[in-house]
């Protein structure tokens, strides 16, 4: 199915766009599920999107009934800046006013193996399972100017077909050590949206979503959810180039 692209004017029209998207996924859901379960993604775009959740629309959202997952993170301390739970709490969780939800991150402090071994049990002992592998309800992804998704990077491609549920990869500059759920995972959801925005991204947007160039390359190319719905929230710089 091709992707739903919806255009806005700034990051912030995006966000709250975005935001409205991710409470009509919880109130769908909610119809016939206890909980929701959604993957966060990391690096900056999102924080703007925690904020307008828990600023604008703390009060329409039952907390209580959402499961909070990431789809990757990097190794290292929750309380570190480079987290991508860090990042989550400070601009989400710590603003919830006491009102209680549920979080399952990824442990970046932990042992890379064991911790890949502890978070593949939890998403099958969560989770429901779709196509012999756990099923998300949303997964927010972004997307880095090299076309990577998650922490999955063009070096690590063949994740996207990999039957493991979680990978351990490295950052192809800086090497820092990262858990990412694969593409098997990634495309098993009910909604997967993108968030992308400056122009930076631009061509890469352009290359995969008009399938040119390279863009097989692009991991964030390889998403194509199985049965789920796929949506790109993009500003007008990064779709400059559609
Ligand atoms: C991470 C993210 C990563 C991110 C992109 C875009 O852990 O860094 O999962 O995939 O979404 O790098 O990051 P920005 O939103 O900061 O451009």
């Amino acid at each position: 199915m091709e992707p739903t692209k919806l255009i806005y004017d700034s990051p912030k029209k995006m966000a709250e766009a975005y935001s409205v998207h991710i409470l009509n996924i919880v109130n769908k859901t909610l119809k016939s599920h206890n909980f929701v379960n959604i993957a966060l993604s990391g690096g900056s775009t999102p924080t703007l999107i925690f904020d307008m959740l828990a600023e604008k629309y703390h009060d329409l959202i039952p907390w209580e009934n959402l499961n909070f997952f990431w789809g990757d993170e990097r190794c290292v301390p929750p309380d570190n800046d480079q987290s991508n739970y860090h990042s989550a709490n400070m601009h989400l969780f710590e603003k919830l006013q006491g009102k209680k939800t549920n979080i399952f991150r990824i442990m970046g402090e932990s042992g890379i193996t064991r911790e890949m071994f502890r978070y593949s049990g939890l998403l099958k002992n969560t989770l429901k399972q779709k196509n012999g592998y756990p099923a998300f309800d949303l997964i927010m992804l972004g997307m880095g100017d090299d076309g990577h998704t998650a922490s999955i990077f063009p070096k690590d491609i063949d994740l996207i077909e990999s039957e493991e549920l979680v990978a351990h990869t490295t950052h192809p500059e800086n090497g820092q050590d990262r858990i990412t759920l694969t593409g098997n995972v990634l495309n098993n959801a009910e909604n997967v949206a993108f968030h992308v925005t400056g122009a930076k991204k631009a061509s890469k947007v352009a290359e995969i979503l008009d399938h040119k160039g390279s863009h097989a390359q692009y991991p964030a190319a390889g998403i194509n959810p199985k049965n789920g719905r796929l949506f790109w929230f993009l500003d007008k710089e990064a779709a400059s180039e559609l």
